[in-house]
């Protein structure tokens, strides 16, 4: 049967981590992947995961299997850290997933269960794995324009234009903040226009909120989640714990499904977990364990926010750095979007000639859109990225 699979596209981002390490060159700069990167270069486990885990390996007195959902308290957590009280919780139904992929997978099935005509309308530009993971589900996708290719900010305009062709019960996926791969993300009053449009199409809206914490701070973040959520009757949340709690490889993420009333939340939950089941069984526990450790015992709360703002602190740093060095070198101000953009990524809206040669002259890794992950940048490579940048014609 074997010989009957076809070879499948190949994850550009994926694939553009195995290039970097394939390339022997010594001075090379990774700025793939959206993984934390300190100015050394290393991805640190955070100091209040280290100390959790710690508890757990001392306290924990068994590894049978928790529920179809995961553990209760994580959902409590997550939905507290998230929404914070902007809905009520007992409007919340909720499934742990295998990291924020896994919920935006639960949710476009739920999607398929719950309204199978329904469109799922994804930003232009999108993270590669939103159309992917839709195609292969099968389900009607549409795109919306996002990004300004003068101003590398948010073309609004164009936006709200393509959203009006959005039918009754279409999908909105919405990017809750630092979106990727742009960087651009909307302001409150856009925001506010776009619930007024999902109310008026009636839509719902599905968030994915994978940065919480690397752009404006963990409230800031997650401010347009919850409004969106405040605003709506029916609503679609999933979130990563992979970035904010630096556990990428635990696979940590939720799903939530914001209900019109207390009554609808049986059913909901109980189809997320029935899709839990169906995929992976159980949710993985470990990272979830840790998330909620970190969340309700104080001490260690204090230290990951602290730790928290220190990198996207630093990110806002590099940020500021790489604006002001490519000013110095251009004597323009038309790099400073570098600076507005928010989270992990910035988009330099090239083409992937010019990206290629920034990899091919000065051994710069970046996805081929133009992303570049600004966390793998250091005080000693803003320079190589900013020559490189005028080299190749920005
Ligand atoms: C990214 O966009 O680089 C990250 O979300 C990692 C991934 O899974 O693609």
């Amino acid at each position: 049967m074997f010989e009957h699979l076809k070879d499948q596209p190949a994850d550009k981002i994926l694939a553009l981590v195995a290039a970097y390490r394939a390339d022997p060159r010594e001075a090379k700069v990774d700025l793939g992947v959206g993984v934390y990167k300190d100015a050394s270069g290393n991805t640190p486990v955070m100091r209040a995961v280290k100390r959790a885990e710690a508890m757990l390996v001392e306290q924990q007195a068994t590894k049978a299997y928790t529920g179809l959902a995961g553990d209760p308290a994580f959902s409590d957590a997550m939905i507290d850290l998230v929404l914070a009280g902007s809905v009520p919780r007992d409007r919340v139904a909720a499934v742990a997933t295998p990291g924020g992929t896994g919920a935006i997978r639960q949710g476009l099935e739920l999607i398929k269960m719950a309204a199978p005509q329904a469109r799922v309308w994804l930003s232009n530009p999108t993270w590669p794995n939103h159309p992917s993971i839709i195609k292969y589900l099968g389900i009607p996708m549409a795109d919306y324009r996002y990004f300004d290719a003068e101003t590398r900010g948010v073309d609004f305009a164009g936006m709200m234009a393509d959203l009006d062709g959005v039918a009754p019960g279409d999908v909105i996926l919405l990017h809750g903040c630092c979106h990727n791969p742009t960087g651009a993300n909307l302001t409150e009053a856009q925001w506010q226009e776009v619930i007024a449009l999902i109310k008026a199409k009636r839509a719902i809206p599905f968030i994915d909120i994978a940065y919480q914490g690397f752009g404006d701070g963990l409230a800031a973040d997650a401010a347009a989640t919850r409004m969106v959520a405040g605003g709506v009757d029916e609503c679609l949340i999933a979130a990563s714990c992979s970035k904010n709690f630096g556990i990428y490889r635990e696979r940590t993420g939720i799903l939530m499904g914001l209900c019109r009333d207390a009554g609808q939340v049986k059913l909901t939950q109980g189809s997320m977990a029935y899709l839990n089941r169906q995929n992976f069984s159980f949710p993985p526990d470990h990272g979830a364990r840790v998330v909620t450790t970190i969340l309700t015992t104080p001490e260690l709360r204090a230290d990951w926010e602290a730790e928290l703002e220190e990198v996207r602190l630093g990110m806002l740093d590099l940020r500021g750095q790489l604006a002001d060095e490519l000013k110095r070198l251009t004597n323009s101000d038309r790099f400073n979007y570098l600076a507005d953009h928010r989270g992990m990524f910035s988009r330099l809206g090239t083409t992937p000639e010019m990206v290629e040669k920034m990899r091919a002259d000065s051994g710069i890794y970046m996805v081929g859109d133009s992303r570049m992950n600004i966390a793998g940048l250091n005080a000693e490579t803003i320079p190589v990225l900013a020559r490189a940048i005028v080299e190749a014609g920005v």
